[in-house]
Formats: structure tokens, C-alpha cells, sequence
């Protein structure tokens, strides 16, 4: 694919803003660990020469809490910023020529053969409880063997061991499943790696080897690093996304949903899973279902949505006090993670509406009584239990944006949105990440379509190239004000959190084979400045609001 002499230009001009940051702290690295380059330098010209004389006189204990406060305002500067043609963080497309729709990986293509001889296949790690303690492993196999795993801290020793339930096929019109296996591995330590081998013990052959590594122990300046993929499917492109992924090092996947693309042809998801296995055997998951794994079995008069996807894939609800396997949370490192469904209800009294909300205490109702929304309900049930002072990062996952200036998929969202948002604030969300949309779009801190720094930023990310192709259309052009970049293209992010006020998001564009970082945003940590935060306003009926907002934009 060629690249234009814009995309040119637009890689050399790729470092953002953010690293304001980490040209600040490469100032106290020996000489030969500072690799910042020229444009590097002449973006912090904009962060005051004062500042930096002062940097230089200070202590490290005293820069870091500098390094912070620059933080939150190359996040301002970002997002304050006019928008510029000729700016990465502009809202405006760049030039690259991109590819459409792709064709889903031939049949044939040895990463989709199966085990010949019916050993284990399409390993798929998740978090086994929603403290980091636990890893659950899933895989299938056409073998009738025990389901077991063997592990340990040391390569090659392998003297633990765990066993799951019996094995289940499901059935899906003339497609029979393989054996479905799920072993959780209890009691892990922190930040270890552990190898693993599941299958036989005395049967060689049958056997898959892998290792994984645990998450941090939680804690509020555990640095993580995620890999964020939506929308992936199976394609060529999906193919390069996920190598992409894998150079990217995140530690653990977030996916925002719309694996497969098998869209009811069951023998695709095996194929998913091959393609997968690579990764998904190394890196935990933690996931959000979409659309496309709903898959009613009409021939069957099935009406039990989500009936493949549940019987592959394991989700620590029971731990995080959910209803069922369709929506929960974990805590890893410093965040909190909560993956709500967009396509169960959040109607009031519906499961994921009862897990996400309570009722306020007696008093609570009383001292919150002029207030439109809390005096009629509601606390957020599972953000109540997040101890900040442990996780002080909240972020939610799911599959349908809440906030969308594409064409497709327009205001599929508003009705969560319009049920969770205020909430999202109140308890100070940092971030919502999201696909469906088969682009990437990222917001401006937004409640109610309005700027508001106190609020989560939402991120679009369902570009990870299914055959199905890029939206490309837009329903809102050019972008609105509270766009702060948008392009239909695909690709990843990536989510680095360095302590309990500072991360930095990054969007990585498949550019033909080579993955390239083309937009990004530093963040500081909403709850660490919650003072300044006043009370949002309550919500007008959402129906004012959004025509008025329609009607200006
Ligand atoms: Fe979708």
C-alpha cells in the first residue's frame, strides 16, 4: 500500500504532546539513557523555559510531584488545544490510504490448522478471580482427556497441578463443538511468571506447552501496561493487528468485543481461536461481548443469546458479585475494570442494573434528596467497593460507544449513556473504552457532550480490521469540538498507567505492515484531583439535551 507524501510528513511529525513528560524525566537519566529527539525538544520549548530551570534545581521527590502536575497539563494543553490542520490531535483525518474490507484468513493458512492429533488447541487465558490471583485457562480438544493443567514457577518443573470440570460440547444447527475445558490455577503470587503445560501427563503428544505472567499486586503506583483491541475478526488485517499487538508488550488484553466474526458458521470461532492462540495463550483477557457474539440459534428456536461465546470463554463474575458471566469487574495493579454488556439490559431491576446499581441507604436518600437522580435511586453498586486509596484508576469497558460521530452505528449508545453517565462522573470514571464502530475515535473529556475535565475521556478502538471493513462515513463532519481525534483506519491502543495520577494512551495505525503510533493523550488520574471537581449538574431529560446538542453541532 503506498503511503502519500502527507502520511509522510504526518509520521515524522508523530510524537505527541505528551511527551512533555517523558522528555521531563529523561533529564535526570545518565546522559546515554537520553534518547529524546529534536522534536521532542521543541515541543517542550512550549512547557516553559521557567519550569524547567526550576526542575533543575529541585530533588526528585520534589519533580515528581512536578512531573505530575505537567502532566495534567500537557492533558489540558491537549485537549484545550484550536484545532489545527497540520496537528496530530487535531479531529481531522490524516491522508494515509487505507485498505477497505478485508477477506477473513483462508481455510488453509497453517495458523488455522487444527492439532492434528485432536490435542489441546485455541488456549484462551482470563482472569480466573477479580483479584489477580487467579487465572483461568480454556481450550479445546477432540480427545476425551482428563482436564488438567500442570505448573509451576520454574520452566520444565511443572509440580502443581489443577483440574476443571468434565469437558461439554454444545451443539449449533450441524456444528458439534470440540471439548470445551476451563482450569482455573488458584492462589498465584504476584507479578510471577508461570509455565504451564495442559493435556496429558502421559501422553506427550497431547500436550500444549505456554507460560503466562500474573498481574502486580494491587496497589495505587503499580505500573501496568495494557493492549486494548476491538471489533478484530479474522482477516488479514485482524492477522497484522495482532502481531502488531504482540510487539506492543502490553502485559494484559482488553477487548472491547465482536471476536470472531463467525456470525453463526461455528467452525469460524475454531479458527478465531487458532489465530489467537499465539497470543491469547500468553496474555490474559479481560473481554466485553458485542453484537456478534449474540448468535441466536433460530433453526433451533434458540432464543439463549451469547450461547457460543460463554460455553469458550470464562469471566470471573462470581467473584466481582455479578448476576452471571456477562458482565463483571477485576482489580489489577491500580485499576479497577469494570465490563458492562451492551446488550443486556441496564433497564431498572434488570441483573446487570441491580450489580451496577443499589439503593442508596435511608440517610443517603435523605441528604442527596434534591438531587433529580439519586433521589430516585442510586449509588453504583460495584464502584462503591472499589477502595481507591488500592485502585485509584476506574475504567469501564464495553461494545457500544456511548459517545460516536460515525455514521454507523449512530446513538446505538445513548440509552446506556443516558443511564450510566452521570454516574461515570459522580464516581470519577477515568475512562470508557469501547469498539463496534470499526474505526478509532478518541473524545474530549465529555459529560453530556459538553467538556468537562472531571469526567471519563471515551475512546472508540473498534478497528482491529474484521472483514467487515472501516466505517468511513461520518455523521457528524467535519468533526464537533469534543472530537479530539478520529480516523478510519485500522489498529490498537495501548494503556500505560505509571502510578496513581499519570497515564498515557497511545493509538498504534496499522500503516500498511508497520504499526504506527498516530494519536495518543497523557491522563491524570480524575480521583486524584476530585477537589477540584464540583458536582456535575443533573442530567435534563436526556431527550432536551441531545436535540440541543443535535441541533448545534
Ligand atoms: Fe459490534
Amino acid at each position: 500500500m503506498a503511503i502519500s507524501g502527507h502520511s509522510f510528513l504526518y509520521m515524522k511529525r508523530e510524537i505527541p504532546f505528551h511527551f512533555h513528560f517523558h522528555l521531563a524525566y529523561t533529564r535526570f537519566l545518565p546522559p546515554d539513557s537520553s534518547s529524546v529527539n529534536s522534536f521532542e525538544q521543541r515541543s517542550c520549548e512550549s512547557g516553559g523555559r521557567g519550569i524547567r530551570n526550576i526542575m533543575e534545581k529541585l530533588r526528585v521527590k520534589s519533580f515528581l510531584a512536578l512531573a505530575v502536575f505537567l502532566c495534567i497539563q500537557c492533558e489540558n494543553q491537549v485537549m484545550g488545544q484550536s484545532l489545527d490542520p497540520d496537528s496530530p490531535y487535531s479531529g481531522h483525518q490524516t491522508e494515509y490510504t487505507r485498505p477497505a474490507a478485508d477477506l477473513d484468513l483462508r481455510l488453509d493458512e497453517p495458523i488455522l490448522q487444527p492439532n492434528p492429533l485432536g490435542g489441546p488447541e485455541q488456549v484462551f487465558l482470563t482472569f480466573g478471580d477479580n483479584t489477580g490471583t487467579a487465572i483461568t485457562l480454556s481450550w479445546s480438544s477432540n480427545k476425551t482427556i482428563q482436564p488438567l493443567v500442570w505448573y509451576s514457577k520454574e520452566s520444565k518443573k511443572y509440580d502443581l497441578s489443577a483440574a476443571g470440570d468434565a469437558p461439554k460440547r454444545y451443539k449449533y444447527e450441524d456444528y458439534t463443538s470440540g471439548l470445551l475445558h476451563h482450569v482455573t490455577l488458584t492462589n498465584l503470587e504476584y507479578s510471577t511468571k508461570y509455565y504451564y503445560k495442559i493435556g496429558s501427563s502421559d501422553r506427550q503428544f497431547l500436550t500444549f506447552y505456554g507460560d503466562f505472567t500474573t498481574p502486580p499486586a494491587p496497589g495505587p503506583n503499580t505500573p501496568i501496561k495494557f493492549t486494548l483491541v476491538g471489533d478484530l475478526g479474522q482477516t488479514y488485517s485482524s492477522n497484522k493487528t495482532l502481531s502488531h499487538m504482540i510487539k506492543s508488550g502490553g502485559q494484559f488484553l482488553l477487548n472491547m468485543g465482536d471476536f470472531s466474526y463467525a456470525d453463526c458458521y461455528q467452525p469460524r470461532w475454531d479458527t478465531w481461536g487458532r489465530m489467537m492462540t499465539p497470543y491469547s495463550s500468553k496474555v490474559p483477557v479481560i473481554f466485553t461481548y458485542g453484537n456478534h457474539e449474540i448468535e441466536y440459534d433460530e433453526t433451533a428456536d434458540e432464543r439463549t443469546p451469547f450461547i457460543s461465546a460463554t460455553q469458550r470463554f470464562s469471566t470471573p463474575w462470581k467473584s466481582s458479585h455479578s448476576e452471571g458471566p456477562l458482565f463483571y469487574s477485576v482489580n489489577i495493579g491500580p485499576v479497577h475494570i469494570i465490563s458492562l454488556n451492551s446488550y443486556v439490559s441496564l433497564a431498572k431491576y434488570t441483573p446487570q442494573y441491580e450489580w451496577l446499581w443499589v439503593y442508596s441507604s435511608l440517610l443517603e436518600r435523605f441528604l442527596s434528596g434534591f438531587d433529580f437522580f439519586v433521589v430516585n435511586v442510586l449509588l453504583l453498586a460495584d464502584l462503591r467497593r472499589v477502595d481507591r486509596s488500592v485502585t485509584p484508576w476506574v475504567i469501564i469497558i464495553t461494545h457500544t460507544p456511548w459517545y460516536n460521530t460515525y455514521d454507523a452505528h449512530y446513538l446505538e449508545g445513548e440509552v446506556m449513556r443516558n443511564g450510566v453517565e452521570y454516574f461515570a462522573r459522580k464516581y470519577h470514571v477515568d475512562a470508557i473504552f469501547s469498539g463496534h464502530v470499526h474505526s478509532y475515535e478518541r473524545f474530549k473529556r465529555l459529560y453530556y457532550y459538553e467538556q468537562d475535565d472531571c469526567a471519563p475521556m471515551y475512546v472508540t478502538i473498534g478497528d482491529g480490521g474484521n472483514r467487515e471493513g472501516p466505517a468511513t462515513e461520518f455523521q457528524i463532519d467535519p468533526a464537533p469540538s469534543y472530537t479530539a481525534y478520529r480516523e478510519p483506519s485500522f489498529g490498537h491502543g495501548t494503556l500505560e498507567i505509571f502510578n496513581s495520577t499519570t497515564a498515557v494512551f497511545k493509538w498504534h495505525r496499522n500503516q500498511d505492515s508497520e504499526s504506527v503510533t498516530a494519536d495518543g493523550v497523557y491522563l491524570s488520574n480524575v480521583h486524584s484531583r476530585a477537589e477540584r471537581c464540583v458536582r456535575a449538574h443533573e442530567p435534563l431529560q436526556p431527550s432536551y439535551r441531545l436535540s440541543s446538542r443535535i441541533a448545534s453541532g
